[in-house]
């Protein structure tokens, strides 16, 4: 009885095969059209700012990634992860170059365990901060002291000069860039300030060099917030302040309030030093923002505009300060109107 219906649907007959291959044909076509068209309105436009934030608590998605995929596991990280080579090294972690499914990512290590709880304090506040504005996490075991993380081949910020000198980045070696590159710090400065987990101080930022090794610069040239290991918290309807670290601070670059207040012969005590809020994170903007925009055609001019805004930051009363939101909303507006100006005396030209 079954062979019946198998004999009736025996292949076509040769008559038949021209007709339903041009019909298949035909289908084929329509299928990699509208493919194309999808691909054309939803997915290019999406895929050129994949944005973390657009995958659930406790997924990621990394570069062509079209799926969210849930956080590696401690089993995962130990047999799906290879080590290739270290690329980085701080006071908390060690971090590798390393291979997941043929893919680059970057695998850190607890370096000392006098340091692990500034190092579960970074874990959870990439865990609980990932946006645009943080490095993806691709997961984690605290029993192992890792943590995986998206790997950016331009490394830290330190890297800038040398990576904007290579021809290949010579076109983007401009104003416009630089200025974008201050932008995206300052907008990294006030999503801590105003973040998930309330006004958080990017504390481990006490000179230049150790501030920028802390943000990554990615391949499409923006700039994402790394190492979190040192973001305490300030509460200012409940009073609570912060201070960075337990050691005297020196120098320029921090804060007048984060300097030991006291006569130099006076030695330091950690309790007796006032604390203070997310405005010594306003006061070095200028420095970092002045790295940025480094030495090319148009940064004197930019430098030159953002002077006032520049200024009140290095107010020696942090209240006076502005916050990093008006300070963006500054470099914006700068960003804007120096780009107008551009285009007018190119129209004059023509
Ligand atoms: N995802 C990454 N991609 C590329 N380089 C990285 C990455 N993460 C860290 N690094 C490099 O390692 C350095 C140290 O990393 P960081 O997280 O700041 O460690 P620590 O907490 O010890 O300061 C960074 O300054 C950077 O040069
Ligand atoms: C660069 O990539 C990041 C994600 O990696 C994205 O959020 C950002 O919008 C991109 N920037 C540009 C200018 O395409
Ligand atoms: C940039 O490149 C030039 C040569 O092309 C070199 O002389 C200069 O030192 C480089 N600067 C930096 C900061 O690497
Ligand atoms: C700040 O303190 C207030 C009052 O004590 C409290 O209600 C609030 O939850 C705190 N905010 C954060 C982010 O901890
Ligand atoms: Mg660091």
């Amino acid at each position: 009885m079954e062979q019946i219906p198998q004999e009736g649907r025996k292949g076509p007959s040769h008559r038949e095969v021209p007709r339903f291959v041009g019909l298949l044909l035909a289908m084929v076509l329509m299928n990699v059209l509208l493919y194309l068209c999808l691909d054309w309105f939803f997915i290019s436009p999406r895929s050129s700012a994949v944005d973390p934030s657009s995958c659930p608590h406790g997924y990621f998605r990394m570069g062509h990634m079209t799926n969210c995929s849930p956080w590696l596991t401690c089993e995962q990280l130990r047999t799906e992860v290879r080590q290739l080579k270290r690329v980085g090294e701080g006071a908390v972690k060690r971090v590798f170059l390393s291979e997941w499914k043929e893919r680059k990512v970057a695998l850190s290590r607890l370096t000392r365990l006098e340091m692990r709880d500034d190092f579960l304090h970074g874990l959870q506040m990439l865990k609980s901060l990932q946006s645009k504005h943080v490095v993806t996490l691709l997961g984690y075991c605290e029993e192992d002291n890792t943590i995986l993380t998206e790997y950016h081949p331009l490394g830290s910020l330190s890297n800038l000069e040398e990576t904007l000198n290579l021809s290949k980045y010579q076109h983007v070696n401009t104003w416009q860039h630089r200025l974008q590159l201050a932008m995206d710090y300052v907008g990294i400065l006030s999503y801590l300030h105003q973040s998930p987990l309330g006004t958080r101080v990017m504390c481990d930022s006490s000179d230049l060099p150790k501030t920028l090794s802390q943000y990554l610069l990615t391949s499409n040239l923006s700039i994402v917030a790394n190492d979190l290991d040192a973001l305490p918290l300030v509460n200012h309807s409940s009073g609570q302040l912060v201070k960075c670290g337990h050691r005297q601070l020196h120098g320029e670059f921090v804060a007048p309030e984060q300097l030991w207040p006291y006569r130099e012969d006076m030695p330091f005590q950690e309790e007796l030093l006032p604390s203070y809020d997310e405005k010594v994170d306003i006061w070095k903007i200028p420095d970092v923002s002045s790295f940025l925009l480094g030495h090319v055609e148009g940064s004197d001019m930019v430098r030159f505009h953002l002077f006032d805004i520049h200024q009140a930051c290095k107010s020696r009363i942090p209240t006076e300060r502005p916050t990093a939101q008006d300070v963006l909303d500054t470099y914006r507006e700068v960003l804007h109107s120096l780009r107008d100006t551009m285009m007018s005396q190119t129209r004059e030209m023509l």
